[in-house]
């Protein structure tokens, strides 16, 4: 058995069957609101009701969602595989962890986080937040869901650009490799001589960029590449 450090990407894809809405798929979240409204922080100044009410709907169905059988295969994976197993995940539900994934860095934030604006302190998100909430550290009424908005720096990218460097596998699922830096980890894997796989329903836009492909259903392909992968 590999003892290969797999570095694993996940993006709406993965969630889709588990009944959350992607982005820039036919009748996607971003067909449904303008990203300015509510996903920057000068659409949060703006009107912040807005943007909670965004969120709170997202909040309350990523809390009814179950995890499916992709993410319970990263999860067996992590489990069973030897090397080391990272999920950097592009999503702001908690499915991965639901399944069973315990290394796991949220890039982009998310939906159970809330974040002081003021002081910077974060707490469990309740499920309905609003502009009258106080933060419970410095008492301003400067909350926002902990989520990171185009125009923002995502989280932990110092480490995700490490473990790039020095993974043997990359993988992303259920990603359009639309956005920026996540749409660069394929070729910063592959630079450090990490064999490239994409597993998704529809070629990316990075798709020319994967060493490897597979195309199909999330549910259907993750368990399938998983259990190759475990009998390596
Ligand atoms: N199985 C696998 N892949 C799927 C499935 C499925 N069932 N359904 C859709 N996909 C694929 C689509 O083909 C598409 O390539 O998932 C991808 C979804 O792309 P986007 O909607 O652009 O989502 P994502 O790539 O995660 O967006 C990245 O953009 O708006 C920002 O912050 C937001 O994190 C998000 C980022």
């Amino acid at each position: 058995m590999s003892s290969d450090k797999i570095v694993i990407l996940t993006g709406a894809g993965i969630s889709a069957e588990s009944g959350l809405g992607t982005f820039r798929d036919e009748g996607g979240l971003w067909a449904q609101h303008r990203i300015e409204d509510v996903a920057t922080p000068e659409g949060f100044h703006r009107n912040p009701d807005l943007v909670h009410a965004f969120y709170n709907a997202r909040r309350a169905q990523a809390a009814e969602a179950e995890p499916n059988a992709a993410h319970h295969a990263l999860a067996r994976l992590e489990r069973e595989h030897p090397g080391e197993v990272l999920v950097v995940t592009q999503n702001v539900d908690g499915l991965h962890e639901k399944a069973g994934s315990r290394n796991v860095l949220h890039m982009h934030g998310f939906l159970a986080g809330a974040l002081c604006a003021s002081c910077d302190h974060r707490w469990p998100a309740p499920l309905e937040m609003s502009k009258s909430d106080t933060c419970p550290a410095c008492g301003h009424a400067a909350t926002r869901p902990d989520i990171v908005w185009f125009g923002e720096m995502p989280y932990y990218m110092d480490e995700i650009w490490s473990h790039l460097a020095s993974a043997d596998t990359f993988v992303a699922i259920g990603t359009s490799g639309e956005v920026y830096p996540a749409a660069a980890f394929v070729q910063e894997a592959d630079r450090g001589g990490a064999h490239t796989i994409e597993l998704n329903l529809a070629p990316s836009s990075r798709v020319s960029d994967f060493a490897e492909t597979c195309f199909g259903p999330a549910s259907q392909i993750v368990p399938e590449w998983v259990a190759q992968e475990l009998s390596r």
